[in-house]
């Protein structure tokens, strides 16, 4: 019932801003386990999330992490915004902001961290500009730990290239049980040797 009526928001938040907003449906069980698969959360203690939207993989993150990690939620559009802190008023280790992803490293630092172990993002940057999604996609790397893992789904592979171009490692998945169907890339920042640590 409660996903029916999520569906029922998610379309009408669409039709007010589709270029934001990004999709006419939450996304899927399936997509949602693809998008977690990778992470090992027993060992991952600051998780950031980029465009929850109804929160349907913020609810499984929630599910996973371990109960000293925190959680930092990006969701711009402001009725999203405030249904999910409703949603999650009781949990102090989840925080929401009503920014743009771009401002990850503000306020990583406000929160007194200085890293993320991963970041998962429904970001729809085929609705951005090449700017913004350079501009997001650099921050998100610069406040990822070494070996760190940038997980976003897309409806297209338009945006592979330059993925491929930023991160040191990524790799593709398909799903059809999805509307629509989507692609998972897993992207991984350089982990560095303790030979080139030796040289900072
Ligand atoms: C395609 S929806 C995905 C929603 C949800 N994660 C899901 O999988 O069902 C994209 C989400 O990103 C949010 N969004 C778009 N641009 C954003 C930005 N620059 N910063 C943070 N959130 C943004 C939209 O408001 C929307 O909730």
């Amino acid at each position: 019932m409660k996903e029916k009526k999520e569906a029922k928001q998610f379309l009408k938040e669409f039709i007010k801003n589709k270029k934001l907003v990004g999709s006419v449906h939450p996304s899927s069980k399936t997509l949602t386990e693809k998008m977690l698969e990778n992470i090992n959360f027993a060992k991952t203690k600051i998780i950031v999330e980029f465009g929850p939207g109804t929160g349907v993989i913020t609810k499984k993150i929630v599910e996973k992490m371990s109960a000293d990690a925190t959680l930092l939620v990006f969701e711009l559009h402001k009725p999203f915004y405030d249904n999910l802190v409703e949603e999650f008023k009781d949990k102090p280790k989840v925080k929401i902001f009503n920014l743009c992803a771009e401002k990850l490293n503000m306020v990583l630092k406000e929160n007194g961290f200085e890293y993320t172990d991963v970041i998962i993002s429904s970001l729809p940057f085929s609705n951005f500009s090449k700017d913004l999604t350079i501009k997001i996609l650099k921050s998100a790397i610069n406040c990822l730990k070494h070996g760190g893992k940038f997980i976003q789904f897309q409806y297209s592979l338009a945006n592979k290239k330059t993925l491929k171009n930023l991160f040191d490692q990524v790799s593709i998945k398909f799903t059809v049980n999805n509307i629509p169907p989507a692609w998972v890339y897993l992207c991984v920042k350089k982990q560095i040797s303790s030979f080139e640590k030796k040289q900072i």
